[in-house]
């Protein structure tokens, strides 16, 4: 019989624009305080694309990262994965911009699109083409610029949002196995509660839909509030089940970092003290697929995991979509 094909996870990488906007620079723009958005969400500031800079560029400059820290060259690359809700355009993919800039052709490239959980669906993803034999090197990359789909008047949704990509590199194995579970979900009964309405072929841009400001996000916060949490913590559980794993040996959770009360509401139910939740949202808001991976790659960077320690990643999104993965770093 056939030895099973392990997944390795290579290396990582995190990226974020230069530009920052602090709670204190909204105050200026629409009526919120400092006050408000940090008792009620947790963050305090988050990162901001230039006008010129795209998905693609902040993917290329984390990829660049991520072979840095996998020590590989881009031409080891057979496969590219984007996760993005905010491509540079419909079509082509991010992942094929990204192609190009990395100077790679003939490689298959696509994007991903799962919203929040989008990089635990590339995980998944990138996990079965190893597992199959088809690929032996992938790069996944969750890249957002959600400034550029963001309503700049709406208090409800401005102050949660912010860019920023996270990358990994993962490669077929013949000793390691890092991808211990992936566990997806989602639910399209609730595709109302967080969505962009326009641009689409739903409402495509005309100059009524971009007057009504379609082309930027519409969220029903309190609901989208209310569903995360059980399906976050119940996420946690089926990767623990899938992974064989318990709760006592689980180093670190890294759940997508939307609001600080999502975030606490989740370690409760799951049972977990907080000084073993990943907690980065203060300085980034949420950047949709690079919440989790952006959130590791700084835990293994600050030495807060170490080589061997078990990790759980969990996430929630737009869809809606949801789902876990437990990785051996
Ligand atoms: C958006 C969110 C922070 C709002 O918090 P909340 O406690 O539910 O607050 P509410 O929506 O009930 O609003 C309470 C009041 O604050 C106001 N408010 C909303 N945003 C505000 C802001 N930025 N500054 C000041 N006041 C604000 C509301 O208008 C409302 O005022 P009202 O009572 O006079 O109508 C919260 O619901 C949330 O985080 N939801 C999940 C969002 C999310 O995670 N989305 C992505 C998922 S991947």
């Amino acid at each position: 019989m056939n030895k099973k094909i392990g997944v390795k996870i290579l290396g990582t990488g995190s990226y974020f624009p230069k530009k920052l906007l602090t709670n204190a620079d909204l105050e200026k723009m629409v009526d919120t305080s400092d006050e408000w958005i940090n008792t009620r969400t947790g963050i305090k500031e988050r990162r901001i694309a230039e006008k010129n800079e795209t998905t693609s560029d902040l993917a290329y400059m984390v990829s660049l990262e991520a072979l840095k820290s996998s020590n590989i060259s881009p031409d080891k690359i057979d496969l590219i994965i984007v996760a993005t809700i905010t491509p540079d355009m419909f079509f082509p993919s991010t992942a094929c911009f990204l192609q190009k800039k990395l100077g790679l052709n003939s490689i298959p490239a696509f994007d991903l699109s799962a919203a929040c959980s989008g990089f635990i669906y590339g995980i998944a993803t990138v996990r079965a083409f190893i597992e199959s034999g088809l690929y032996r090197t992938v790069l996944l990359v969750g890249s957002e610029t959600l400034s550029k789909i963001t309503d700049w008047t709406d208090r409800n949704t401005c102050v949660l949002f912010g860019d920023g990509a996270g990358a990994m590199i993962l490669s077929a194995s013949e000793e390691d196995d890092n991808i211990l579970s992936t566990y997806l979900g989602a639910d399209g009964a609730y595709s109302d509660l967080l969505f962009l309405p326009g641009g689409g072929s739903a409402n495509p841009a005309t100059a009524e839909t971009v007057n009504q400001n379609l082309h930027t996000m519409k969220m029903q916060g309190k609901d989208v509030f209310k569903a995360a949490v059980p399906k976050m913590a119940l996420s946690a559980q089926k990767a623990l089940e899938l992974s064989g794993k318990k709760l006592k040996d689980i180093s670190l959770f890294i759940p997508h970092q939307a609001n600080m009360r999502i975030i606490e509401a989740v370690a409760k139910k799951l049972d977990i003290p907080m000084d073993k939740v990943f907690v980065n949202i203060h300085k980034t808001g949420n950047i949709s697929s690079a919440t989790t991976i952006t959130a590791l790659d700084e835990a293994i960077k600050t030495g807060r995991v170490k080589r061997g320690d078990l990790v759980a990643m969990v996430a929630f999104g737009g869809g809606f979509t949801w789902g876990a993965s437990v990785v051996r770093i």
